[in-house]
């Protein structure tokens, strides 16, 4: 990420300024990924790399998710707490991302010490290490939590909590079947709440200059598990696994754009992303950019706000951000009562990002109607419904594990 940044900054810098959301032209029909901004096609692997990738990351960064922080590091991570019970490896690291900034947790666990995991999953938890897994050797987070949440109180966490979300990230069925996961709380990152009070904010804020046209707080998520892929290169446990991106809503759009901004990952898996990550920005099905302006200003940044009447305007759709993991796997995976998420709108999503790995014959989606329930689609870009209701379960992760075992790179 630090290495792949560098490039583009300078890019950026010989650029000229990208126009305010006013002057933009309104595009009805979703726009084409693989059409530059002065209208040149795109038409081989190295235009699409060296012209229109960084353009579109530009595009995001500018106009919806605000560019991320500059690198910060070194990236440190201490071991805080070790166990090895009932065959995982679990460890809590203490993360720093610069001197001085405030601790954030990272849980990792692994299968069996000595066993290589065959890939790591790397998403942030909506409550804490703790809920993860029932042990009391994990910190109970101090930082800001969500009201009523896995026995939270007045916004603190409880150890009433703990191990409360055993069921949702299901580290155990993970490290049984080979695999590793790396979490962390997204609320010591950014307490989610919409101020710029606790987390690493005020500490990244003073040593670098904001405005609001930078990171929103999907973004700064994003931009941690990029930190937390610096501390997997520097294990040695972890070093040489594929790393897959996971996250579930709020998380998912983060997964989303972290796979998307950082080519280290491998694969992206967004759960029930919806809004301002999987699902279209454009039409009427499920949560539109008014509501999740109005009621998350702070996920996005300044500019993203003009395109609440106008998401025409938008010079990008939430294709173009699948095709930046060109030529990556991603799965799209839903339930069929979360329409808030518009799973409908997700498979055209997916479908629309299709001609990108096409250019870099990569696969993509190899279906043209949206699969049956309970079936994952074949192809790079692969989608999943089943029944039920917005949440993440083990179902889910039977079909993370069976997508990313089937597309594994091969090396690292
Ligand atoms: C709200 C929000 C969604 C988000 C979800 C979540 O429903 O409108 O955009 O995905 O919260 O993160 O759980």
């Amino acid at each position: 990420m630090i290495q792949a940044f560098i490039p583009l900054l300078i890019l950026a810098a010989a650029e000229p300024a990208l126009p305010e959301p006013a002057a933009l032209p309104v595009l009805a029909d979703w726009p084409d990924p693989l059409t530059a901004i002065d209208g040149s096609r795109i038409t081989t692997a190295e235009g699409w790399k060296n012209q229109r990738r960084p353009e579109i990351v530009r595009l995001f960064g500018h106009y919806m998710y605000g560019t991320m922080p500059e690198a910060t590091g070194p990236v440190t991570a201490k071991v805080r707490y070790e166990s090895n019970a009932n065959s995982m490896w679990v460890r809590e690291f203490d993360v720093s991302v610069g001197p001085g900034a405030p601790v954030i947790r990272l849980l990792l666990v692994l299968p069996k010490q000595g066993n290589s995991p065959k890939a790591i999953f790397v998403g942030p938890n909506f409550n804490g290490n703790h809920a993860v897994l029932a042990d009391p050797g994990i910190a109970m987070t101090q930082a800001w939590v969500y009201p009523d949440r896995m026995n939270s109180k007045d916004n603190r966490a409880t150890e009433a909590g703990r191990g409360q979300g055993l069921g949702v990230w299901n580290a155990s069925m993970i490290a049984e079947q080979g695999f590793g996961l790396a979490t962390f709380y997204g609320g010591e990152v950014d307490p989610d709440r919409g101020d710029e009070r606790g987390g690493i904010q005020p500490w990244l804020r003073s040593k670098q200059a904001y405005s609001p046209e930078k990171w929103g707080t999907i973004a700064l998520y994003a931009w941690a598990m990029s930190r937390v892929l610096d501390v997997l290169a520097n294990e040695a446990s972890t070093a040489k696994a594929p790393v897959v991106a996971v996250g579930h809503s709020r998380m998912g759009k983060t997964a989303l754009l972290a796979g998307a901004m950082d080519e280290r990952f491998a694969i992206a898996i967004p759960l029930q992303a919806g809004c301002g990550g999987t699902a279209p920005s454009r039409g009427k099905i499920g949560e539109s950019v008014k509501q999740i302006n109005d009621r998350f200003p702070h996920w996005f940044n300044s500019h993203y706000k003009a395109f609440n009447e106008r998401p025409e305007k938008l010079p990008f759709e939430q294709h173009h951000l699948v095709a930046l993991m060109a030529p990556r796997p991603v799965l799209f995976a839903n339930a069929l009562e979360d329409t808030w998420a518009n799973p409908v709108g997700q498979f055209e999503v997916l479908r629309a990002a299709d001609p990108v790995y096409r250019l870099l014959k990569a696969g993509g989606c190899d279906t043209t109607t949206m699969p049956a329930l309970n079936t994952l689609s074949s192809g790079t870009l692969g989608y999943y419904i089943r029944p039920g209701k917005h949440e993440m379960k083990a179902d889910d992760w039977k079909v993370f594990i069976k997508f990313t075992s089937q597309h594994l790179p091969k090396g690292k």
